[in-house]
């Protein structure tokens, strides 16, 4: 096991438990999204886990290394970006990258040869030269993101990588972390409250509230777990429709036409569906397919929903399953 938590608590002050007996096995090469609202005790178990806070109780590794015992060992085989901005403003890029590496011994040529290395991996290359006080937010937290890794550690844990970006700085921030996995086939743990990243993003998922994990698993999975999708098929004759629709639920015919039901496994279903219709001369005109989303499975596990600023629905348009039953 990469990292390893076992029954780990924080207590703040002798009175605020802000992490509440956390287990996690996360193996060599993961991503791992720490799922949570704010105050959820996300940074604290970061904090715990990369040697920066001693916990109350319980028991965590890294690669075998205990965080208490052996923190010096721990720290280096392990890479932090913090939730706060860590790089300085009044250095070039490159500078902090140097700087990083003057802090773990890794000697002039070595450490250049590495900061080049790190700012292709993030297209910064070109601006290396150029003082962090004139970059972009995403251009920072892109510096952020490697000033962890000059030290190429095994695992690389990431305090929201995201916080505040545009979602199209967001998404190519997701593809950069998927490529530090690829090229440098590190172990990754990530905290984020965007739900949509950690489903894209991540191998697998915990979920945390009030400094307990409420459900873990595959993204795929905690959605499965929810229960259903919901299809939506707009046609001219939905009664007819309806005699072919075996094992669905929830079967329901809405104002403008649109025959709507809920089928488990709708990868499946829907060709064989659309086959069907197809034979007996039905035209569909639209169809639509709502996923279970992470936010569904926030509120079935926490009993409340996250505070969230992404859209709800994720529907997935499938034409393509169309043409196919063709
Ligand atoms: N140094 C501290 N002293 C006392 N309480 C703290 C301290 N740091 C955090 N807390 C409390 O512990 C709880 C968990 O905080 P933490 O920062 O771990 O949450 P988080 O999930 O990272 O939240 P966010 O999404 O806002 O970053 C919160 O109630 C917070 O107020
Ligand atoms: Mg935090």
């Amino acid at each position: 096991m990469m990292i390893e938590a076992k029954k780990l608590v924080k207590i703040y002050n002798g009175n605020i438990k802000a992490v509440d007996g956390i287990d996690l096995s996360i193996e060599k090469g993961e991503i791992y999204g720490f799922l949570g609202p704010n105050g959820a005790g996300k940074t604290t178990t970061v904090k715990m886990l990369t040697t920066l806070l001693k916990p109350t109780s319980g028991y965590a590794s890294i690669n075998g290394l205990d965080v208490v015992k052996e923190q010096e060992k721990v720290r280096k085989i392990i890479g932090l970006v913090p939730q706060d901005l860590s790089v300085d403003d009044d250095l070039k890029g490159i500078e902090n990258l140097e700087l990083q590496a003057s802090f773990y011994g890794i000697g002039k040529e070595e450490a250049r040869k590495k900061a080049k290395e790190l700012l292709e991996l993030v297209d910064l290359y070109h601006a290396r030269d150029r003082y962090v006080s004139t970059y972009s937010g995403g251009m920072r937290k892109r510096l952020d993101l490697v000033s962890g890794l000059i030290h190429e550690p095994e695992v690389l844990f990431l305090d929201e990588p995201t916080l505040g970006l545009d979602v199209q700085t967001r998404t190519k921030m997701w593809e950069y972390i998927e490529n530090l996995r690829k090229n440098l086939g590190i172990t990754i743990f990530i905290t984020t409250h965007y739900l949509e990243e950690a489903d894209r993003l991540c191998d697998r998922i915990g979920i945390i509230d009030k400094g307990r994990i409420m459900v873990e698993g595959r993204p795929e999975e905690l959605k499965n777990s929810v229960g259903f999708d919901l299809i939506y098929i707009l046609s001219e004759r939905p009664e007819e429709i309806k005699k072919y629709l075996d094992n669905a639920i929830n079967i329901e015919i809405l104002e403008d036409g649109t025959i709507r039901f809920s089928v488990h496994n709708s990868e499946e279903y829907i060709p064989l569906l659309l086959q069907k219709i197809y034979q007996a001369g039905i035209k569909i005109k639209r169809l639509s397919i709502q996923k279970p989303s992470l936010d569904t499975v926030f509120l079935k596990y926490t009993g409340r929903e996250m505070r969230e600023d992404e859209s709800r629905e994720d529907i997935i348009r499938t034409m393509r399953a169309i043409r196919r039953a063709r």
